[in-house]
């Protein structure tokens, strides 16, 4: 008798116990599922949807439902990005068999991914003074020039490749990370375009 009703005392517990987890975890995951939809939704307003998803999906819990943090986050993948990029063509130029010309347009390339770099340092950077000013449409206007800056050294970059002679493997890994971070830059300056008039 009185252990019947130890145990149906702890299975009452047990269920009270299982009813809270279960809410919580229905509530943890609907949050993550508003998050990636905002991400989802925000991305289809840009030239490259999908990228833009891939790009920063693994940020929901970040970014949430905030277009600034999206903004800010799309602005920083891009920054990394440009940043392997240089490293990988660094490495990539002091390889054996390069001709002299290709070394040149990877050095140049380089440089033009630091601007590049420098340029999406200082958006980001700048974003963060938002709160702190009241001057929200002079910084983004800093903000969407710079970042169209950087979109214009990296065309540049590309550009210094076609019709180079490289090997076709190194040129194929080498214009397809310009590529990408063109591309991310493109979305980016396209979410900076919305929250700008959102917010403006
Ligand atoms: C930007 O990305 C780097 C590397 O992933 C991370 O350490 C840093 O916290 C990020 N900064 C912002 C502002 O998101």
């Amino acid at each position: 008798m009185e252990r019947s009703s130890a145990l149906a005392n702890l299975a009452t517990k047990l269920l009270v116990c299982l009813a809270i987890c279960s809410y919580i975890i229905s509530i943890s995951s609907a949050q993550t599922s508003t998050n990636t939809q905002f991400i989802r939704t925000s991305c289809s307003k840009t030239t490259y949807p999908r990228l833009c998803y891939t790009s920063l999906s693994s940020h929901a819990n970040l970014i949430q439902t905030s277009p600034k943090l999206l903004t800010s986050t799309a602005l920083n993948v891009t920054l990394n990005k440009a940043r392997s990029t240089s490293a990988m063509m660094v490495r990539l130029s002091r390889a054996h068999g390069m001709k002299p010309r290709e070394v040149g347009a990877m050095q140049d390339c380089v440089e033009e991914l630091s601007s590049t770099v420098d340029e999406l340092r200082r958006s980001i950077h700048e974003m963060g003074q938002i709160k702190r000013s009241s001057n929200f449409g002079l910084i983004m206007n800093d903000v969407q020039t710079w970042v169209s800056a950087a979109l214009t050294d990296e065309n540049t970059c590309s550009d210094g490749f076609t019709g180079s002679t490289m090997n076709g493997n190194t040129k194929t890994v080498v214009r397809n990370a310009i590529l990408t971070i063109a591309h991310l830059t493109s979305n980016a300056l396209a979410l900076i375009n919305r929250y700008a008039e959102l917010q403006g």
